[in-house]
């Protein structure tokens, strides 16, 4: 009883309202566009495809430059997903994501009684994968690129080297994070030059330009082996971690074969495995186009209900079936099969949530043989590039590479690092997402593209953890069912369920008064977001008159540029 006053107090404070506008229209260009999270990024994105450039160009040019100016997710330390759609139609999937070292083991992060020992895979040089940016933007430019691969790095050089004003938003976050950057990193890093960051502030990186130079210069020598590669391997045995130069030089982003299905009338592109991202993608609009969503309409307690039980069943799917391709045989076909998504939804009942302990991972079919931060791009050709890279956390294990001011991720906390152990985000996994030696961590990142009768339709990502996978679902149910502008797709209130823990994450006021009580009444326990948004998308629409909408989301200091 008491559990349920509060979760009742709680729902009541959730019933706040929200502001943001569903009906906004974003920017509209002409021809091209760049979302990314950051306005100089964005920029740099655009003015590399008015200088001629397309859409890999201008993926390049915005990672590296998101590794400058948003140091939060933006990366060369850390790894990523990208999905693109060539004008012709022809697609494909880029695996950046970051690796396990050689020496890592099972039970790394396990102390002799066999307990996790806290915070070991979340923080700090032993929380560090090996990572996989660099690499993943040279076999990006290699086989699409068209400008030259200098032109592409300069502009994140010349920011790093000139510096660059700090948003207020980032600002406060550096000052939020100070101590941990101190703590983790071997050598008190030159990031903190100032005891407390303001808006406006200049954060000039010197070292890191240095850096960027000899990517610029030597390509993948010039990060997985020579200097940078001795800078990292230093830093991992003054902190105790387990990236050695070997492990750098055997590093290589591979190239994949985007999952696709449809949903309704469009054709769904998305991210394969290691990312969990575009299975359980497909799962969730292949199980909500079973039901009227578009009539029930946006945010009502029918098609709210709906959705959260479709994310909690795909979410114990996850946990038990998804990994490394290249480790574990995930069951891609049988998880997609018209029969066993049906199936899964045998026991949704419209007046009642369903409990997540008797939800078990369903047994897929099996196969007839024998799985942050994001941007969206479309060029003047009308190619799209689709790309979410990240550290894991904000700004990853909070670890310096000393002499090269860039940041190490944390991505090792994804994998399962004990089975039903829950990592930073609450997802529970086992022998699938098991760690092993050169293995991929399982991730949620969904870069995505939709096509709508042949045609280039929605290029749309977001950052969020756990969160991604559902951001992204409802945007395109935003768009697709409801009628919503890309901008007020992205803007919409969102509401996340993962199976494990058993309630739905919501953000402040996102299901309104009517729908609260009505979705608490049939059993859900509805918690607020703590802080922030759920998730934070960047998403291009090609209207109907060919035309380019952005959605950059209100979240954060995300911006669409284009022309
Ligand atoms: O790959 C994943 O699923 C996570 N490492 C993504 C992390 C993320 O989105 C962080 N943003 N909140």
């Amino acid at each position: 009883m008491i559990k349920r006053i509060f979760f009742l107090f709680i729902l009541v404070g959730t019933c706040g309202c929200m502001h943001r506008e569903l009906h906004e229209v974003g920017l509209v260009t002409n021809k091209a566009m760049v979302v990314s999270a950051h306005p100089l990024a964005s920029a740099v994105g655009a003015e590399i495809m008015k200088q001629g450039g397309n859409a890999a160009d201008a993926a390049v040019a915005v990672q590296f430059a998101l590794a400058v100016v948003y140091p939060d997710a933006g990366n060369i330390g850390g790894g990523g997903f990208l999905v693109l759609r060539q004008q012709d139609g022809s697609t494909a999937a880029l695996d950046y994501r970051e690796k396990a070292p050689a020496a890592a083991r099972p039970d790394m992060y396990l102390n002799e009684e066999g307990e996790v020992i806290e915070g070991l895979s979340e923080k700090g040089h032993m929380a560090a994968g090996v990572p996989g940016t660099v690499d993943g933007m040279i076999k990006l430019h290699a086989r699409y690129g068209s400008l030259p691969w200098a032109m592409l790095v300069q502009p994140a050089i010349d920011l790093a080297a000139n510096g660059f004003p700090l948003t207020q938003k980032e600002a406060r976050k550096l000052n939020d994070y100070r101590l941990d950057f101190i703590r983790y990193s071997s050598i008190r890093p030159e990031f903190i030059l100032k005891d407390n960051w303001e808006e406006g502030d200049t954060l000039r990186l010197g070292e890191l330009a240095q850096v960027l130079e000899r990517i610029r210069d030597q390509g993948r020598a010039g990060f997985y082996a020579g200097t940078t590669a001795d800078l990292i391997a230093a830093e991992m045995k003054r902190g105790g971690g387990l990236i050695t130069k070997e492990d750098l030089a055997a590093y290589e982003a591979i190239w994949r074969e985007p999952i696709s299905g449809k949903y309704e009338n469009y054709n769904v592109i998305s991210m394969p495995p290691p990312s969990s991202g575009g299975i359980a993608l497909l799962q969730l609009l292949h199980i909500t186009q079973n039901y009227p969503v578009a009539e029930w309409g946006l945010h009502t307690a029918p098609s709210a209900h709906l959705k959260i039980e479709a994310e909690r069943r795909v979410y114990a799917d996850r946990a038990k079936h998804l990994g490394d391709p290249d480790y574990y045989d995930v069951p891609v076909r049988g998880l997609l099969d018209t029969a066993y998504i049906r199936r899964s939804m045998a026991d949704f009942s419209p007046g009642k949530a369903s409990d997540s302990d008797k939800i078990a991972p369903g047994v897929p079919v099996p196969p007839e043989s024998p799985n942050t931060t994001h941007y969206s791009i479309v060029d003047p050709a009308g190619n799209a590039v689709s790309v979410t890279t990240t550290l894991n956390s904000s700004y990853g294990a909070k670890t310096f590479v000393a002499g090269a001011q860039f940041l190490l991720n944390n991505e090792m906390d994804d994998f399962s690092i004990k089975p039903g152990y829950p990592n930073s985000y609450g997802l529970i996994g086992g022998e699938a997402n098991a760690i092993a030696p050169g293995k991929r961590m399982l991730s949620s990142m969904t870069p995505t593209i939709l096509e709508k009768d042949g045609k280039l339709f929605m290029v749309v990502g977001s950052m969020g953890g756990s969160t991604i996978i559902t951001t992204v679902y409802q945007i395109i149910l935003n768009v697709t069912a409801h009628g919503l502008p890309m901008q007020g797709a992205v803007n919409a209130g969102r509401f996340h369920h993962q199976w494990k823990p058993d309630w739905v994450l919501s953000e402040w006021g996102a299901l309104g008064m009517k729908t609260s009580l009505s979705l608490w009444w049939k059993g859900h326990k509805i918690v607020p977001k703590p802080e922030g948004g759920i998730g934070r998308a960047a998403g291009i629409l090609v209207l109907p008159n060919g035309k380019l909408e952005g959605g950059a989301d209100p979240r954060g200091d995300d911006a669409a540029a284009g022309f």
